[in-house]
């Protein structure tokens, strides 16, 4: 057996346990889409939407990839930083709207690339607030003592979502993929507070129509553009300038915290005028804010986890900082989490020798993985045969 196991987990008897986030890891797809080259073929400008958004560009997907191609390297980076053996992962839960298929579930297609064959895995529907209602999963998780590591990600193609004659809403939207892993500690640091919330009233302000068992998918939905996002900008920035806010106060009460003691406050990232917003009611600062928007515009689900990842690898987050991550998006959802960092990125440094570990159980997965469906697809052709050779 390879031995990968995690160094130093601690875990006394009784002591409350936290989630602590032991790695992180993000995916951006290599295709760059600039606002000049939407100006090319719509009717907008870059001066437009960086006024009205701050977005300068959006990272999309191109033939080959999909949410699962970028959740399963997102995830790997995580366990990279971690240097974590994935058949220790009790749980991946990922976040999205925008799954390969209805089924397998993404975190099937995860948990089976990684080798994680310990572990339970499950997607979660909440939009652009799925990544913190993920990571509150995962918290309660390990919080419950069930489990001790569980992996998140949040990963959305929306691209493949859009109408790219709508200006409304095309030039706003990126893809990519965001993970942390998660692993139990006793020490005060992690995940300390969430807040969860929802008001499916609002439904209608941010809906793909067609798709779901309300509205199947017919020649007649597919040429009326029904499996389009559909959004009331308007009210949608209402809502968001609001909540991002409210669930950012409110996390922080529950976690014991001032609101001038929050090093950072990390985002959905969805346009900068909503977080400017959210800042002048909290009375914070804009540099305590992280934002990357002009980069990669709104990732959906995976909009937290990249800001998150970009600011600990600038070396903007230290041990100790006490962060918030808060996202809100269609349902109407929102989420907030209130994070003791717990560890100095430049302190990673993972032998070259585990790399290749792990780089070895990943190819051992997929083998392993290819030869189970190439005997089941045997097996029923087997049992097929079988069945037409005894007349039935
Ligand atoms: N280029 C040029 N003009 C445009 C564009 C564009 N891309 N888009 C809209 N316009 C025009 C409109 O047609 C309108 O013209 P009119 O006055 O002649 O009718 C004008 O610009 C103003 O339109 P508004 O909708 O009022 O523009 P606004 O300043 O509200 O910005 C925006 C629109 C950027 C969409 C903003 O409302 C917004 O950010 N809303 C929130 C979006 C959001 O956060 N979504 C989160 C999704 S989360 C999830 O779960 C998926």
């Amino acid at each position: 057996m390879l031995a990968l196991s995690l160094p130093n987990s601690k875990q006394s008897g009784n002591a409350p346990r936290h989630a602590e986030i032991i790695g992180w890891g993000m995916c951006a797809p290599q295709r760059v889409v600039t606002n000049e080259d939407l100006a090319k073929t719509l009717d907008t400008s870059d001066e437009w939407i960086r006024e009205r958004t701050g977005i300068c560009q959006r990272h999309l997907v191109s033939d080959g990839e999909t949410t699962a191609s970028m959740a399963i390297q997102a995830a790997q980076r995580a366990l990279q930083v971690a240097d974590a053996d994935p058949r220790e992962i009790d749980l991946v839960v990922v976040a999205t709207t925008t799954p390969d298929h209805v089924f397998p579930s993404t975190a099937c297609q995860v948990q089976d690339a990684l080798g994680a064959r310990h572990a339970g895995a499950f997607d979660l529907s909440a939009a652009c607030s799925g990544f913190v209602y993920a990571l509150a999963m995962g918290h309660q998780a390990i919080a419950s003592g069930e489990h001790r590591q569980v992996l998140v990600v949040g990963a959305d193609a929306l691209s493949t979502r859009l109408d790219w004659q709508d200006r409304g809403t095309c030039i706003l939207f990126g893809d990519g993929a965001g993970a942390v892993l998660l692993r139990t500690t006793d020490d005060e640091s992690g995940v300390m507070a969430t807040v969860l919330g929802a008001d499916g009233s609002g439904g209608e302000l941010l809906k793909i129509p067609a798709g779901g068992c309300a509205v199947p998918t017919t020649h007649e939905t597919v040429a009326q553009g029904l499996h389009f996002l559909r959004m009331d900008g308007r009210l949608v920035y209402r809502f968001a300038s609001s909540v991002l806010a409210e669930a950012t106060e409110q996390v922080a009460k529950k976690a014991g915290w001032e609101m001038a003691d929050v090093d950072r406050v990390i985002p959905h990232q969805a346009n900068v005028r909503i977080i400017e917003s959210a800042a002048k009611r909290l009375g914070l600062p804009m540099e305590r804010f992280v934002v990357n928007l002009q980069e990669y515009g709104n990732t959906s689900a995976a909009s937290v986890p990249i800001a998150l990842c970009e600011a600990v690898e600038a070396g903007n987050i230290h041990p100790g900082d006490q962060l918030v991550m808060v996202g809100f998006g269609a349902g109407l959802t929102w989420a907030a989490a209130a994070v003791k960092w717990g560890i100095a990125a430049d302190e990673v440094v993972v032998p070259r020798y585990r790399q290749w570990l792990r780089w070895g159980l990943y190819q051992w997965a997929h083998l392993r993985s290819s030869v189970r469906r190439r005997l089941s697809l045997w097996a029923v052709e087997m049992i097929r045969r079988t069945d037409r050779w005894r007349g039935r």
